[in-house]
């Protein structure tokens, strides 16, 4: 066990854990943080993604002593039910998630893509969620929700 010093959702942290403790635990179970959802545990789904300095990172098999320092951002971090991203608004407005335990992972892929890229096209959109796996086969409103989303943010913006 050891202490590791985390930022998570702007927050300064440290957690008690075995150093390859995947960063999905210390988030679910150190931390409270259960919007970040456990899949497939094999980096192959996508449900655990979240931001490691700005990128989006599988977290089932990231060790957090590999992220020790580091600022993360989880669903938690985007946006409250008052407050929502306009991913969050979109992903509504669109409906466009049907059992949403992928959602998660898929709004901190597409949150990654509109913090580097404002006017995505439907294929890089597609690519950027390319490692998320909707069991749902919600693909095609996910998509137009994304583009949804850099619309209305760039509208924001201008
Ligand atoms: S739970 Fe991490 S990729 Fe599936
Ligand atoms: S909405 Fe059910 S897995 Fe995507």
């Amino acid at each position: 066990m050891r202490s590791t010093r985390l930022i998570v959702n702007g927050a300064a942290t440290s957690v008690t854990a075995d150093e390859d403790t995947p960063l999905l635990d210390v988030l679910r179970n150190h931390l409270g943080l259960k919007g970040t959802k456990f899949g497939c545990g094999l980096e192959q789904c996508g449900c655990c993604m979240v931001l490691v300095d700005g990128m989006p990172e599988k977290s089932c098999g990231k060790p957090v002593s590999a992220v020790a320092g580091k600022a993360i951002v989880t669903i938690e971090g985007l946006g409250t039910p008052d407050r929502p991203h306009p991913l969050q608004q979109a992903f509504l407005e669109e409906q466009a998630g049907q059992c949403g335990y992928c959602l998660s992972g898929i709004l901190i892929s597409a949150k990654a893509l509109l913090d580097r890229n404002p006017s995505p096209s439907r294929v890089e959109i597609a690519e950027a969620l390319d490692d998320n796996i909707c069991r749902c086969g919600s693909h095609n409103r996910i998509l137009r929700a994304v583009a949804r989303a850099a619309e209305r943010m760039r509208e924001g913006a201008s």
